[in-house]
């Protein structure tokens, strides 16, 4: 069976102070913190560099979903601490590899959000760039929390898991969703709303966590 997924908080707020509070507050019940595009736009790369400053041993994914300019704005998010950086599907291959070399640099990696019209040729070409990390979006823009994920998302999962990705689920997951991945070989649940709006931030990250382990374990 797939390995136990990991749980990601994403911070989409708007400023570091809320950002830093959530992540407080959930430390122990998180894998990986993601300073959301949100984030990274109305704060920059300083929110990046004052995570990791906070929390040194994290594994801090930067939500900057490069388009273009992948050398510098991967070059901005691994100096200020990131291990992983996004680049969206559509991005020019250049751009991709750019970013890679970049990643491999500062021994960080790029998670590639998959677009829409993608082709197994093209996943399989990522895959032999070197590039490990695929993030399936449920939706193309806000997911309702709780919503259901369809048959064929779930077997693009098992599509890209097959060719050899660590595939990352998002789109309005809540821990009510994870026991319908049964047998999905996810490798990252994200988590945003769920997480950070709830009313006790870290009694939901547990929530994801035992749903987790009893969903994959
Ligand atoms: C949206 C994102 C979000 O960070 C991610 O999908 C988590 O959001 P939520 O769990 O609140 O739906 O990158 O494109
Ligand atoms: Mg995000």
């Amino acid at each position: 069976m797939n390995d136990r997924p990991l749980l990601q908080l994403a911070l989409d707020v708007l400023d570091l102070d809320t950002a830093t509070r959530v992540t407080q507050q959930t430390y122990s019940a998180i894998d990986v913190i993601e300073v959301g595009t949100l984030l990274c736009l109305s704060e920059g790369m300083h929110a990046v560099r004052a995570l990791r400053d906070a929390f040194a041993e994290a594994t801090i994914v930067a939500d900057v979903r490069i388009v273009r300019a992948g050398k510098n704005i991967a070059e901005m998010a691994f100096d200020a601490g990131a291990n992983w950086v996004t680049v969206v599907g559509e991005a020019p291959i250049e751009t991709l590899g750019a970013a890679l070399e970049v990643a491999y640099k500062h021994g960080g990696e790029i998670q590639v959000e998959l677009h829409e019209g993608w082709t197994h040729h093209e996943a399989i070409h990522w895959r032999d760039m070197g590039i490990r990390q695929i993030i399936l979006h449920s939706g193309v823009e806000v997911d309702p929390v709780g919503g259901e994920w369809s048959t064929q998302a779930m077997d693009t999962i098992c599509e890209l898991a097959d060719i050899g990705f660590r595939v990352t689920a998002t789109g309005g997951i809540s821990a009510h969703s994870i026991s319908a991945f049964e047998e999905v070989p996810v490798s990252i649940f994200i988590a945003g709303r769920a997480i950070a709006q709830a009313e006790n931030p870290l009694a939901e990250a547990q929530a994801f966590q035992d749903a987790i382990e009893a969903t994959y374990v």
